[in-house]
């Protein structure tokens, strides 16, 4: 009954094909009945990063067979990587519009990225009426903030998405979130104040008044990554900020985010980013560039011009 188009490499990320190799990715699929956009979003394997998707009008079909479910106005879903995709417009619908944001979370989300009812990895939270203006207007400034081509455009997106996820939980009736264990808190502000310097583990410890070894565990337990795994993460985010945003060398980025071999530092930017931390700058300046001849492109040119 569905048609599922052949993939094809896509600049659109509205049809198939379309490669999600970036952090964030926000956007709107209006799906009408017979329309271009409906068919079935069929990704087997998942994908790398997460998908958040609100209902804002109509009705979704996710799976089908025994887990098929059916989503409507207000219902948001949360994806984790790797699961299927497998969702239309249901077919007692004649639209499906949805709202979604792709993205790599920050390391120190991963509490917030599970909604207590789950089928096959996808969350699923319902949202009172009185809440679905202020969510879909989250979204939509997500998505328009990442486009807007200012300077901090990535992180200012990333951030209204960590209000986003916050607000989830936080409306997520069965969730029984732990609150932070206060010393790992500590201990995260230590190391960031840190950032560049080798601080051991025993030495964080010492600070947040905990032994090593049961620092590690509460660590792990709560921030769902080791320390040094987490301090990593850290460091890449401020390094690819600072590309982003000043022209100082790749070296000094690296040595001002701890990594006085830049050799190293390439290796563990790429290993992490997919890209090297020289290519990474151009792509940005490039995105930026081609953002600013968007806009100048449209424009609109006064009568008297
Ligand atoms: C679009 C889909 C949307 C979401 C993004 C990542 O093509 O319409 O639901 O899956 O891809």
């Amino acid at each position: 009954m569905y048609h599922r188009l052949a993939p094809v490499t896509q600049s659109n990320p509205l049809l198939p094909g379309y490669q999600f190799g970036a952090w964030l990715v926000a956007g709107l699929t209006p799906i009408n009945a017979d329309g271009p956009l409906d068919f079935f979003v069929d990704r087997p394997h998942g994908m790398k990063g997460y998908i958040l998707n609100l209902t804002v009008k109509g009705r979704g079909r996710i799976f089908d067979g025994d887990a098929a479910f059916d989503c409507e106005e207000g219902d948001l879903l949360l994806f984790q990587p790797k699961t299927p995709h497998y969702y239309g417009r249901s077919p007692d619908s004649n639209a499906w519009h949805h709202r979604w944001v792709y993205f790599r979370p920050r390391a120190y989300w991963s509490d917030w990225l599970s909604f207590q009812d789950e089928v096959q990895g996808v969350g699923r939270l319902h949202l009172p009426e009185a809440l679905r203006g202020e969510f879909d207007r989250l979204f939509a400034s997500i998505e328009n903030t990442h486009n807007s081509g200012r300077r901090f455009a990535e992180e200012l997106a990333m951030n209204l998405l960590e209000r986003l996820l916050l607000r989830a939980v936080e409306e997520d009736p069965r969730s029984h979130q732990q609150v932070r264990d206060s010393r790992v808190i500590e201990a995260c502000q230590y190391v960031t104040s840190n950032l560049a310097a080798e601080v051991k583990i025993e030495e964080v410890a010492k600070h947040v008044c905990l032994s090593p070894s049961r620092l590690a565990h509460l660590f792990r337990e709560q921030m769902g990554v080791n320390l040094l795994r987490w301090r990593e993460d850290q460091r890449v985010i401020r390094a690819r900020l600072l590309l982003q945003t000043t022209q100082e060398p790749i070296a000094s980025i690296g040595r001002e985010v701890g990594y006085d071999d830049q050799l190293y530092f390439s290796r563990v930017f790429r290993k992490r980013v997919g890209v090297s931390p020289s290519d990474f700058r151009r792509r940005s300046l490039d995105a930026h560039d081609a953002l600013v001849a968007q806009e100048t492109w449209y424009v609109p040119r006064r009568a008297n011009e």
